[in-house]
């Protein structure tokens, strides 16, 4: 088999994730309920996973990393504890559906949206943004890359634009989060939305949130915090005041271990060895006849994501086929990014999706290519 769907979930983790797990799963009280040992562990567990994401993202705090199930989870905290009637936000139709569905369901509540546009290879149009800015715009919401191309966002260029509008800085790092140096305090990120189960290499049901200091987040679900039972609200401090109930301590055990592993080898190193293996699968397949491939691939900072079409073929018959002749996995469809689709015209055929991670090996880019070569002569 050969995996490449790792913008879906990497499935390769380092062997200390399944140590840690399989220990914390044995060891872990509940973190926070106590004084016994195995709830000091637990709460250490939770620290030290906080503590290595702080690390990685340059928080300035470990308590400003704050934990979700999942991307989808600390955006929805992130957009409904941050947005409310007669807000206006600037977004963009690269957003995947834990964007969207979130700020659609806020515009019904009176939140109003501003979607900007790409070109023709889906990179954004920085220079039309002025355009979108209204008297009462309160955030820009953007993904680090989008998840259907591989284009990344130049957060430089979205930190400056927000900055000098006043606005809330609110990043989508599904796609870049452990895939990328993210520096926080250096671009001046006020959210930073991450998910545990893709290039940070945890398992799945973990995620969370940066939240810049000063930046106060209603929370979407309160309860028991194990602090301060007797007051009607909840504690509004972080990182309690994002995390009610019980915490996935075992899969936070996973999820630190590893953030440490890539601390360990470097995100930079691992970031080029992905780039290098989405490179020579496209310098393979971009020129073959029949076959459209999507986005700005020449570009230096990406996520290592090559999306492609054979002919008219409905893309997912390209994946299938992939999966039962040659082993090979990849994701189609619509990716939940409508608006993507839309700017690419590829709303009826959807896109084949090769991703790769730094587990992947250059043979595999290639004997990839060579399915595809193979497909689009066939079909
Ligand atoms: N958002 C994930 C993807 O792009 C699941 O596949």
């Amino acid at each position: 088999m050969i995996y490449l769907d790792n913008a879906a979930t990497t499935l390769y983790k380092p062997q200390e994730v399944d140590a840690a797990i399989l220990d914390a799963l044995h060891t872990a009280g509940n973190p926070g309920r106590g004084a016994h040992e195995p709830t000091l562990h637990a709460s250490r567990l939770v620290y030290a996973a906080r503590e290595a994401l702080a690390e990685l993202f340059h928080a300035p705090d470990p308590a400003c990393i704050a934990f979700t199930a999942n991307a989808t989870g600390a955006l929805n905290t992130a957009l409904c504890g941050l947005l409310g009637p007669g807000d206006h936000v600037i977004t963009t139709v690269c957003e995947h559906n834990s964007v969207l569905r979130p700020l659609y369901r806020l515009r019904t509540q009176g939140v109003q949206l501003s979607f900007a546009g790409v070109d023709a290879k889906g990179r954004l149009q920085y220079e039309k943004w002025e355009e979108l800015v209204r008297p009462n715009t309160r955030a820009l919401v953007v993904t680090g890359a989008s998840n259907v191309t591989g284009n990344c966002t130049d957060l430089a260029k979205a930190a400056a634009f927000a900055h000098r509008h006043g606005l809330l800085l609110i990043v989508d790092a599904a796609q870049t989060a452990g895939a990328q140096s993210i520096d926080v305090q250096a671009l001046g990120v006020d959210v930073l939305c991450f998910t545990g189960h893709k290039a940070l290499l945890g398992p799945q049901g973990t995620g969370g949130l940066y939240v810049r200091p000063g930046v106060q987040i209603a929370p979407l679900v309160v309860g028991g915090s194990g602090v301060h039972s007797y007051d009607e609200q909840h504690p509004a401090q972080m990182p309690t005041a994002l995390e009610a109930g019980t915490l996935n301590v075992h899969g936070l055990a996973g999820l630190c271990a590893g953030v440490q592993w890539l601390l360990t080898q470097g995100v930079e190193m691992l970031a080029a060895r992905e780039a290098a293996l989405a490179r020579c699968f496209y310098e393979e397949v971009c020129g073959m006849p029949g076959v459209t491939v999507y986005g700005d691939i020449e570009t230096a900072l990406r996520a290592p994501i090559v999306s492609l079409n054979i002919g008219d073929e409905d893309s997912a018959r390209v994946a299938d086929i992939l999966w039962e002749d040659y082993g090979i996995c990849v994701r189609a469809g619509a990716h939940c990014a409508p608006l993507m689709h839309k700017a690419l015209g590829t709303v009826e055929q959807g896109v084949v999706r090769f991703s790769f991670s730094h587990s992947n090996t250059m043979e595999e880019a290639l004997h990839a290519a060579q399915a595809v070569r193979e497909l689009a002569q066939e079909l």
